[in-house]
């Protein structure tokens, strides 16, 4: 019989991806996910059907999908750095997102004002929409679906396992400012009560609180994209299937 560090060494270069979501009647309540190594699997699912459904109306349906994935194929990134800027009201915000956007020329001013208007506009919406840095046109085609960033987590565990809103969005905009022609982020979230939304450009995390009135039900991601369209469809599966564990902290 093997011992248990012997079972580790073993077991060592593979990871297990663990999605969790959770619906009410067809609609969707949360989700979350980890990275974890493989003999933590039982104890982070439970953590996550509960932690995240505990202080809700409660799901009808939970799914929990658990994945191995290679830790050949993981991809290791930088977290970004983070600071945040108090705006006064939505107006402000915007003019905020489009002086941060605008910085080194990354997204035109342009298409900064296009996709900030499309984003205000956003709601119910199930990912993030992806436009041209250059123009501001929306380029992905999925409609409300969107294009949903999936498979990362924070690379230190005692990271991962303390994480909050804040946590989950910079993994996220860190995962999103590594793929492929990604250059810049902006959110806002979906969350009525949660009027802090963030802008993510050149390894930078800028949180801008007061995007939205309290109460105000759109939200949304927007990705702005630079390169070529016929790599698009190669950016979109990197941002939901490629394996990444984010290094740093959110703080
Ligand atoms: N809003 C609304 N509906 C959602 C949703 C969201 N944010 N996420 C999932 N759904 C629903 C949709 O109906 C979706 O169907 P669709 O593809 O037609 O839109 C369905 O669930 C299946 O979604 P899928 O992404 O394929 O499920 P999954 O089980 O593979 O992953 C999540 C679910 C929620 C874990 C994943 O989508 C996600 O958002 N991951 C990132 C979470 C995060 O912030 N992690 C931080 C790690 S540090
Ligand atoms: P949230 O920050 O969770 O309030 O999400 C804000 C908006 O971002 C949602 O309304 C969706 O449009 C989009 N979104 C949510 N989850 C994801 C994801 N995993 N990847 C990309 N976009 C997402």
């Amino acid at each position: 019989m093997l011992g248990y560090d012997t079972c580790m060494a073993e077991t060592s270069t593979v990871l297990m991806s663990i999605k969790m979501r959770a619906s009410l009647e067809g609609r969707h309540i949360s989700g979350a996910e980890r990275i974890v190594e493989p003999h933590l699997v039982p104890r982070v699912s439970s953590e996550l059907a509960t932690v995240r459904c505990g202080t809700r109306r409660a799901p009808d349906s939970i799914n929990i999908a658990t994945r191995a994935v290679a830790a050949s194929d993981i991809a290791h990134v930088s977290a970004l750095k983070v600071s945040a800027r108090d705006c006064e009201n939505p107006e402000s915000a915007q003019t905020a997102m489009i002086t941060v956007l605008a910085r080194n020329n990354r997204v035109s001013e342009s298409a900064a004002r296009r996709g900030i208007e499309f984003l205000y506009r956003t709601r119910d919406m199930r990912g993030a929409s992806i436009v041209c840095a250059e123009t501001g046109e929306r380029l992905d085609t999925h409609g409300q679906r969107g294009v949903r960033v999936g498979t990362f987590d924070w690379a230190d565990f005692l990271c991962a396992e303390s994480k909050n809103h804040r946590a989950d969005a910079v993994a996220l905009a860190s995962k999103a400012l590594a793929a492929p022609g990604i250059v810049a982020e902006v959110c806002i979230s979906d969350d009525p009560s949660y009027t802090t939304g963030y802008v993510a450009v050149e390894g930078s995390y800028t949180a801008l609180r007061n995007v939205k009135a309290e109460g105000g039900k759109q939200g949304g991601r927007v990705l702005f994209y630079s390169g070529a369209l016929s790599v698009l469809p190669a950016t979109e599966q990197w941002l939901r299937e490629k394996p990444v564990l984010v290094e740093g902290s959110w703080q």
